[in-house]
This record gives C-alpha cells, structure tokens and sequence, in this order.
C-alpha cells in the first residue's frame, strides 16, 4: 500500500492522524506504517459500549457431580477410547497480556513456586501429561500466542524441553491483532512508525488455527474434538476422559465445564439457555430475578460458572468458523504517544480494546454438555498477585492437591 492509498483508507475511518509523523521516519519505518495500516480492520473501533439486548434467559440442565460419579466407568472408558483413537487434540489460549498479573513476560511463564521453579506452563503440561502417561499416547496441543508473546513463549518452550511433552505435538499459532484506540475512536500511535495494538480476544482462536494451517494437522490426524482452556487455571484438568465420555454419549456437540458458584455474586459467567440454545451471562448481567430464582430442587436456578474449559466437535466449529461474533469494547491501559510523540505509559485507562469472546461461540451451538467440576479440585485461576484468584489462591489449591511448590 502506498502512502495515497494509506490516506484514502484512513480517511474512510477518520483516522488521518495515524500519519501525523510520517514525514519523519526512516524508509524502512514508512513501509512498516503503510503495511500495518494496509493489514489492520478499522471497522472495529467503535465507542458505544451499549451491550447488545439479550434474548429470553432459562435454566439450563446441569450435569451435576453425583450422576457423573454413578456413570463415571462409562464415561471414562469412552473417553479414554476417544484419546487412544487420536480424536482428541487440546488448545491452549496463551495470548492474553495477563495485564492484572503485573508481569511483562507472557503469563505462562509466571514462576509460582516457592521453593523451586513452578512455571505455570509447566504445570499445564503436567496435568496433560496424566491424561496422555494413562493412554499411552501424546495428542496434538495447539498453542495460541499473539504479536506480543510469541517469541519469548515459544523460545521459553524449546529452553525448558517442552517439560518432557513429545515437541512434535505442540504446535504454536498466533491469533490476530485489533488497534487499540482513545475514548473517541481515534487510533492511537505506539511508535511514530507503529500503530497501538491488542490481542483481538480468546473468540477468533479457531479462525487463526485455519490462517495458521493448524486445521491441516486436525485434519490428518482425524481430531474429532478439541478442548480448549484457558492459560491461568493451573488445576485445569485437560483432555479429561470423564469430561469426553460425557458428552459424546450425550451427543452434544459442545460441553462446558462448570463449577458452583462459591457466592451468588461471585464474577464468573454463568451457564444458561438463551432462546432455547446454551448461552453464558456474566455477573454483571445477572438481574435480581435471576440472582433470586430456583429450580425444583430448591436450589438456585443460576449456580453454575464457567471456568474456560470447553470441548468441541471440530466438524461444528467448521460449520461456524465463517459466523462473526459480536465484538466486546474493553477498557484498558493503552501505551501510545503524545501529542508531541512523547512516550505515555499510563497508569489508569485511556482507551478501548476490542474483543471477540470464546464464550459467544458456544451459543451458535446446538446442544451443550454442561458438566459440572469441584471447584478445589479443577479451578485455581490466576488473575491477580494477590487477593482473589491469585497468586496466593492459586498456591493454596495447588498445595491442597498434593502439588510441591
Ligand atoms: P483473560 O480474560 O483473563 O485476559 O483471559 P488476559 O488478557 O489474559 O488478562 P488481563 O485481563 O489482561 O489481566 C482468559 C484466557 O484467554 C486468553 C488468555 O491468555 C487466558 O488464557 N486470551 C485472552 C487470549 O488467548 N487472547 C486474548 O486476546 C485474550
């Protein structure tokens, strides 16, 4: 793109001032600009954060632990059947910035060890490994980077050995950048030469395995299902045979693992029908109503939060992977420039973000699977350094699990 068309497309977006420096910059610096700004999707930048109306919001069936534990042999010998078969692959969503984390390096390689190095990548890893020492069998692990961690999380990977996982079934893609932008929509400048960027969100993870031919050796290998989750539940069961079992004998194309909510306005998503198809609220979502309602047991009729450990039938997602899912508007801490061009690291937020979310997916799905998990046994997610969903939490899960740190 030359710097005529640069300006035509930027005008279309009423975004001229991303140029405002050009005139400085080297030769190489122009063309870096004029290739970001060929590449990069302003349609996205949007200000208005109004939330879109929800459909009719019901319960949803929940598989609950106890009739999971009486059909736990059936289950499980399935499952198991299903990894041994090589149609079972699983997906880890490692291109977050971790910005509550507070650390610069991607958030996998955060040390929670105590008295040695436990990286969480590595404790990812292990819980894998259970699953794949008991088939006899390694399965394919995708790896989503972005722009920003790619190079130290695949770098971090090949130093440690892969924590002893078979190398040729990890394969590493990146998901796509959005631009990153001021209250008022105008895209901001990271560099002169540089436009502000942030991963586009855990929703176009299957999109970018097919820009990344990762679909290739989904289908070569004949992967059925895929289990995705997230990078920071280090007590994250993956590729569970019981979790697998479950759905394909439930014959659903889509299965979500849930926890009990440890208090009703505890921010977790929680699993529902909207419009008769699977759907997830967020907390802040949630009504008074909804927060009050019961089922016919008498408990409550809204318990159940998603911990980002889903599992999918890979011939739906090919059905879906065209669909676009709505776009989420997320403030944030957005490193740019000045007026002058000056450097500004911000401490509060100065601008919008823009996401697409894994959990829209799922209500582009028939029938979901909705399997619940003890939560001290499956979810110790680390958002923070300290308080709720820490650091510290995450320790004291991992120690009540017999995990050493
Ligand atoms: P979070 O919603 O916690 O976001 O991610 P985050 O970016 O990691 O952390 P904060 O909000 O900046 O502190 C949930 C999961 O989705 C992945 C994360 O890596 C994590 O596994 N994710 C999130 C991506 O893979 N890409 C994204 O663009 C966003």
């Amino acid at each position: 793109m030359n710097y005529n068309e640069a300006y035509e497309k930027l005008s279309f977006y009423g975004q001229t001032h991303l140029l405002k420096f050009y005139d400085e910059l080297s030769a190489d610096e122009r063309t870096a600009l004029l290739e970001q700004i060929e590449q990069t999707d302003f349609s996205v930048v949007k200000t208005d954060r109004n939330v879109d109306e929800r459909g009719l919001i019901e319960p949803i069936t929940v598989m609950e632990i106890s009739e999971i534990e009486s059909r736990h042999d059936e289950f499980f010998a399935v499952g198991l059947d299903e990894i041994r078969s090589g149609h079972v692959g699983a997906v880890l969503l490692a291109g977050g910035m971790g910005t509550r984390l507070g650390s610069d390096a991607p958030k996998g390689m955060f040390n929670i060890g105590i008295t040695k190095e436990v990286f969480i990548f590595e404790r990812l890893i292990r819980n894998l490994m259970d699953v794949t020492d008991l088939a006899g069998n390694y399965i394919h692990l995708f790896i989503m980077t972005s722009d920003k961690n790619h190079e130290a999380t695949t770098e971090f990977f090949a130093e440690k050995n892969y924590f002893g996982y078979d190398p040729d079934y990890i394969h590493f893609f990146m998901q796509e950048m959005a631009p990153a932008a001021d209250y008022s929509g105008n895209v901001y400048l990271e560099e002169k030469w540089k436009l502000s960027t942030s991963p586009n969100g855990n929703g176009g993870w299957y999109s970018s395995m097919a820009k990344w031919g990762m679909l290739d050796i989904v289908r070569t290998n004949n992967i059925l299902w895929l289990n995705v989750f997230a990078v920071d539940n280090v007590l994250q069961r993956i590729a569970d045979p019981v979790f697998i079992g479950a759905t394909k004998l439930g014959n659903c194309v889509v299965g979500s693992k849930v926890i009990k909510k440890a208090a009703p306005d505890e921010r977790v998503g929680v699993m529902c029908l909207e419009d008769g198809r699977p759907s997830i609220v967020e907390y802040y979502e949630l009504t008074d109503e909804m927060r009050n309602a019961v089922n016919e047991k008498g408990e409550p009729a809204y318990n159940f939060g998603v911990i980002l450990n889903y599992l999918f039938h890979t011939n739906e997602l090919d059905a879906i992977v065209g669909n676009s899912l709505p776009l989420h508007i997320v403030e944030k801490k957005i490193p740019c420039l000045d007026e002058n061009g000056e450097h500004i690291n911000p401490e509060k937020p100065n601008g919008f973000k823009y996401e697409t979310l894994i959990l829209d997916m799922i209500h582009m799905l028939d029938g979901c699977m909705v399997f619940e998990v003890e939560r001290k046994r499956e979810f110790a997610p680390i958002k923070n350094r300290t308080g709720v969903d820490s650091v510290d939490s995450a320790r004291e899960l991992l120690k009540m699990n017999g995990v050493e740190l």
